[in-house]
């Protein structure tokens, strides 16, 4: 009887004052006065990963007019498409969509388009050509994300530098196959492996950009007795994993071997400074910011640019100071 009675008494206020939606929004729908985003993220799977969801959920928040719907696809394709699905099927507002990998999105897209929901892609691309150029044409509205081949061609040309003529046995962690971060990277490692008859391929795995994958494809080759000078990882928690399997042999990162990696997380710099990689060169993940501007531009009418690739730099021991290592975001 008496929880009836709160029940009531809940439903007035309810009908009085609107209901509060869990993340702050108080309408009678729940969310109606929010931007509805539904995000497809990769999954969890690197440190930088991690700080782009974060930075995805401090942009997108509630505060600042959004509801932010957040899916993990736990590196899984299938999962993205089935997510967008359910997002096309909730009506959200905007999709954003961080690929896996760059083929398969053509069916998924043209749900999107179909059901008039415009899609940002960030940080890996897709296949170029779902983006004809023609208005009305295009699968998703805009990209915006990284050079990865710029990215690989920074750090071949630093081991070019570093090594000049002498052969060098080359290990090459690769990230997910088919994802933009690899294909880029590693195109530029063949480039270089070719402009450089002296360097020696001696093994080439994916770890799928994961630390515990990076340090078991090092164990191997170890215990095969695959005897190596660099490590060329595609991102930093595959060098760490990397760091780790070369200690428990007794091995000195940057003295025994030495490592280039992508991301230049704080972790990974304070790893530059103090010489156990070589170098790192920056993926910038904190994409949050330029999606809520590219969102705002839409609710204004405006065309955002198509593609935007985000300023990256890249670090040695001698261009890291302290203060910059301190000032990461990530
Ligand atoms: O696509 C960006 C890459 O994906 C980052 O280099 C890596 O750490 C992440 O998992």
């Amino acid at each position: 009887m008496k929880f009836r009675l709160i029940l009531m008494l809940l439903a007035v206020l309810c009908l009085l004052g609107g209901c509060a939606a869990p993340d702050g929004a108080t309408t009678d729908e729940g969310y109606d006065d929010l931007i509805v985003v539904g995000f497809s993220q990769v999954g969890a799977e690197s440190d930088w990963r991690n700080a782009n969801t974060r930075s995805m959920q401090q942009a997108l928040s509630a505060e600042n007019g959004f509801r932010l719907i957040i899916d993990d696809a736990q590196q899984k394709k299938e999962r993205q498409i089935t997510a967008i699905r359910n997002f096309i099927h909730q009506g959200v507002d905007y999709i954003v969509l961080a690929p896996t990998t760059e083929d398969g999105w053509e069916t998924v897209l043209g749900e999107a388009k179909a059901a008039g929901i415009p899609v940002i892609i960030i940080d890996r691309m897709i296949d170029r050509s779902l983006a004809t150029g023609e208005p009305g044409d295009d699968l998703f509205t805009c990209w915006i994300g990284s050079d990865f081949t710029r990215q690989g061609n920074a750090a071949v040309a630093w081991l070019e530098g570093r090594f000049g003529s002498t052969p060098v046995r080359i290990v090459h962690l690769q990230g997910n196959y088919g994802s933009s971060a690899q294909v880029g990277r590693s195109a530029s490692l063949d480039e270089g492996l070719r402009r450089n008859p002296q360097w020696t391929l001696v093994a080439r795995d994916s770890g799928d950009f994961t630390q515990a994958k990076g340090q078991e494809l090092v164990e191997a080759y170890l215990a095969q007795g695959i005897g190596f000078d660099v490590i060329f990882a595609e991102n930093d928690n595959m060098a760490y994993g990397a760091i780790d399997a070369l200690k428990n042999a007794g091995l000195t990162p940057g003295k025994d071997v030495t490592i280039v990696s992508f991301d230049a997380n704080r972790k990974a710099l304070e790893m530059v400074a103090a010489g156990e990689i070589g170098f790192d060169v920056e993926c910038n993940p904190l994409h949050g910011p330029r999606v809520k501007a590219v969102i705002e531009q839409l609710e204004r009418g405006e065309a955002p640019l198509k593609y935007t690739y985000v300023e990256e730099s890249a670090f040695d021991s001698q261009g890291l100071s302290r203060e910059l290592i301190d000032s990461r975001g990530y």
